[in-house]
């Protein structure tokens, strides 16, 4: 089966079964800044597990069913195996309230069995511990299915899911493996997982069920990993064409990245040194070094990116309008990257086979060479070793130094990233109340996206703006930054930030403390921050774009100059 064909069969399969299909998110998260990525198919649902949102109003179905894009980094260096890749699409069905484990299970059974004509080699589920007692229900609901199942029982840590990022829907899992491959998650969201690690249960139950299409297509169409499926095919020729040493472990890594690169790209990133950024700029470089070490020519990367471009092209219309932003963005990273890296390899050969701290983050330093580069350099290659201890503290103290200098940078207004996203957060809280002050009252959040170079801000508003409503809301968003208004903030139970008429999503845990933040008497909203001290700090600010984002819903984006 082709994976474009198991594509269609889930869903087709789960609307069947009265699944309202949703959209991927974006690779970047919506209101959710405890993780950098969207690591899982469950990460857009969050708030409709606590009931903080109510799906039936959202998607007219109490479940839905969704084809995710998901960056997973945590395992990176094992990249090149056989099935672990920073980049995958996760299948997956959800329910708040609607179905529990009966069903869930039910339905995956029968996916997989008869849909897909596989054979399950055995299931395992949660076996208990001192805290959470073991599923028997699972257990019984798999028996009554098939009463010859092979059953395993594990604990926490295979079987019990969550949260993603810091706090979160949580909660017992069952697994399915096929050809000893573990295929497809099936999570009971039962509890609130909060921040200090403590289990709450939720009121209502949950299911978060997640698998992953390039897994799944490596058993249906028989391969022995994921870079033999018709997901990498065109991707693998075409780096084989490309590269005049066949060394596959380089040439896996390669297409990994480069998919992964192309995706974020597509979601609005872009290489830089801190957060989101980072992580896009360590894939290309390691791409880069490995592009390298097969004898690509320089150029290469790009041409790769473009077979991705061409493959996904038909499901994500973004990378095609992207496309020629997405080649652009990896060549120049390629470019300003390649002229360090034989220059930094020169260095790492003087260094010889053990690497202390302070030589590991100059190499950092003077020629970018991210960190778990070098290790996979000194380690894998030269069977040598680095002094991580050392890196991290030379790092620290780099660090220290650098809030120093940016602040110093701060006051001459040449913010470094991180204080960018800082004030577009505040300047986002700003646009809000002030397109409620210009549009009306029934303006709400629906979205908001922030990085070190603009912000992007979803409201609900049934009409495109006029070009005079944008100038007056331009106009006052200044004035605001102009008068200089301080900003505070407080923490209070979400209870008490609704009464204090705090706007925001309410997708945290009830009962719980939330941050609330005030600027002047301007604005009151709930959120994470950080924020500015003050707006004058903000410099002026720009409407770029004003489009409609979905029914209903128009988009803002917008810059500090
Ligand atoms: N959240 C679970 C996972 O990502 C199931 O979807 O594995």
């Amino acid at each position: 089966m082709t994976y474009r064909e198991i594509r269609e069969k889930f869903q087709k399969f789960f609307e069947s079964k009265g699944h309202k299909l949703v959209p991927s998110a974006s690779l970047v998260p919506e209101n959710d800044s405890s993780v950098l990525f969207t690591t899982a198919g469950m990460q857009q649902f969050k708030p409709y597990y606590t009931g903080a949102m109510d799906v039936e109003k959202d998607f007219g179905s109490l479940n839905t069913a969704s084809i995710q894009k998901a960056v997973r980094t945590s395992a990176i260096e094992e990249v090149g195996d056989e099935s672990h890749l920073t980049f995958f699409e996760m299948l997956g069905n959800f329910s708040f309230g609607g179905y529990e484990k009966k069903e869930a299970i039910q339905y995956a059974h029968e996916f997989i069995t008869k849909e897909m004509g596989l054979p399950i080699d055995y299931v395992s589920v949660f076996g208990g511990d001192s805290d959470v007692s073991a599923d028997e229900e699972s257990e019984k609901i798999w028996k009554e299915i098939d009463s010859n199942i092979k059953i395993e029982k594990y604990g926490k840590e295979d079987n019990f899911w969550g949260p993603t990022g810091e706090e979160g829907p949580c909660g017992p899992s069952t697994e399915i493996f096929v050809n000893g491959v573990e295929i497809w998650n099936l999570v009971f969201n039962e509890f609130y997982c909060s921040k200090d690690k403590k289990l709450e249960p939720l009121k209502m139950k949950g299911v978060d069920t997640g698998m992953g299409l390039e897994r799944l297509a490596m058993v249906s169409q028989g391969k022995s990993n994921v870079y033999e499926t018709d997901l990498f095919i065109a991707t693998m020729d075409k780096i084989r064409e490309l590269s005049p040493k066949d060394e596959e472990h380089s040439q896996r890594i390669i297409a990994d990245h480069i998919r992964s690169a192309v995706f974020i790209i597509s979601d609005g990133v872009f290489p830089s040194n801190t957060d989101k950024g980072y992580i896009l700029r360590r894939l290309i470089r390691r791409a880069v070094r490995q592009a390298d070490l097969v004898g690509m020519p320089r150029g290469s990367l790009a041409k790769v990116a473009n077979v991705v471009i061409n493959d996904y092209g038909n499901v994500y219309e973004n990378l095609v309008t992207k496309g020629e932003e997405i080649r652009n963005e990896i060549q120049k990273e390629e470019n300003s990257f390649i002229a360090n890296l034989s220059k930094g390899l020169k260095q790492l050969e003087k260094l010889g086979n053990n690497i202390s701290g302070k030589d590991a983050f100059d190499l950092y330093q003077s020629y970018g060479f991210p960190i778990e580069m070098t290790r996979g350099i000194v380690i894998l290659e030269k069977g040598g070793s680095v002094d991580m201890e050392g890196y991290k503290e030379e790092l620290k103290k780099h660090s220290e130094l650098s809030t120093t200098a940016s602040a110093g940078r701060f006051k001459g207004g040449l913010a470094g990233s991180g204080d960018m996203e800082t004030k577009y957060h505040t300047a986002t809280h700003l646009l809000f109340a002030v397109l409620r002050k210009i549009l009306g009252e029934e303006v709400e959040q629906k979205g908001s996206n922030i990085t070190p170079e603009r912000l992007r801000f979803d409201f609900s508003y049934p009409q495109k703006l006029t070009d005079e409503e944008k100038q007056q809301v331009e106009n006052l968003v200044n004035q605001k930054i102009e008068e200089g208004l301080d900003t505070s903030m407080q923490e209070v139970s979400v209870e008490e930030a609704k009464k204090m008429g705090a706007h925001g999503v309410f997708d945290k845990k009830y009962g719980d403390k939330v941050k609330v933040y005030k600027i002047g008497d301007f604005s009151l909203e709930i959120c994470g921050g950080p924020h500015v001290k003050n707006t004058s700090e903000l410099g002026e600010f720009k409407i770029t774009k004003e489009e409609s984002s979905s029914g209903g819903i128009r988009r803002i984006r917008a810059v500090l100059e």
